[in-house]
């Protein structure tokens, strides 16, 4: 395995792999690697001849001080899971300096609107700092295929969103949720909850199969009022949005239409961490 630190490094090390000819895969992640990150590695890794997995805890996509300061941190036990997937992987691991120098703030982008809901509604400029790293490391590694989880299903529709507008040669590949065995969608924010929260927690998943089942019958409004209740009686976890929205332009949803499709979005503080999970209605 070969760990990076400098971008001029890596990028000197990329262009001799691009002269052979051979295919790069990139994974970004913020470490804390869980099952869900690795299966976007192992996907990179047989497609590619070449997989990039970045770990940097990206500062100007944090809206809260004390989510960044808590965010899990474990840089060798991600090198040791990484290794149990490939020795062949390349780690970019870079400082805030060497992204950012001493400018630590995100780009303006025009998301035409995907980033004025759900998450870019609770947390302002969260889009921007996501935008600002993925187009950097987008031209650092400048990978032919980059993976990103439907976990954060908004994030996958900005970032292909980022490319299109920036005209970047890359294939955005969204790989499914990896959920624990209770249904709580594999997040690193789940370390920080205790036994018992984690368990419980398996709750939100439970919700939202059952919005599914009940989609097909009941208005989209009284789904919203059901899964409002339900978290009224939870008394672990708090709802912060429920949302069914258009899979490809993230509105809400008004009236069901035919030959649409549909996903319903969700944020729940368990605990002080805040938990985002969503599943296809349709
Ligand atoms: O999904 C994440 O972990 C982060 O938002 C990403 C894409 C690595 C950018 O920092």
């Amino acid at each position: 395995m070969q760990i990076f630190d400098q971008k001029k490094n890596l990028e000197a090390f990329l262009k001799s792999v691009k002269i052979e000819g051979k295919t790069i895969g990139l994974v970004p992640t913020m470490g804390a690697l869980h099952q869900g990150h690795l299966s976007l590695v192992s996907q990179s890794v047989s497609e590619n001849d070449v997989t990039v997995v970045s770990i940097f805890v990206n500062p100007t996509q944090f809206n809260n001080p004390n989510d960044l300061d808590k965010y899990p941190r474990n840089f060798q036990a991600d090198i040791d899971l990484l290794n149990e997937v490939s020795s062949e992987i390349i780690v970019f691991a870079p400082s805030v300096n060497e992204i950012y120098g001493k400018n630590v703030t995100s780009e303006s982008y025009d998301f035409d609107g995907l980033d004025k809901v759900m998450e870019g509604e609770f947390r302002p400029r969260h889009f921007e700092g996501v935008g600002t790293i993925v187009e950097t490391l987008l031209r650092v590694v400048g990978p032919n295929k980059a993976y990103f989880g439907e976990k954060d299903f908004q994030q996958l529709q900005i970032i292909k969103k980022i490319v299109a507008l920036k005209n970047i040669g890359v294939e955005i590949i969204g790989c499914p949720i990896e959920r624990e065995t209770h249904g709580l969608a594999m997040s690193s924010r789940n370390e920080r909850l205790t036994e018992t929260t984690r368990l419980k927690a398996g709750f939100i998943y439970n919700v939202l199969e059952t919005a599914k089942d009940k989609f097909g019958t009941e208005s989209a409004n009284d789904i919203k009022d059901w899964v409002e209740t339900q978290f009224t009686k939870n008394e672990t976890l708090d709802l912060e949005y429920f949302q069914i929205a258009d899979e490809d332009t993230l509105t809400p949803i008004k009236r069901k239409q035919r030959n649409m499709k549909y996903r319903a979005f969700i944020a729940v503080y368990a605990e002080e961490v805040r938990l985002i999970d969503n599943l296809r209605l349709n």
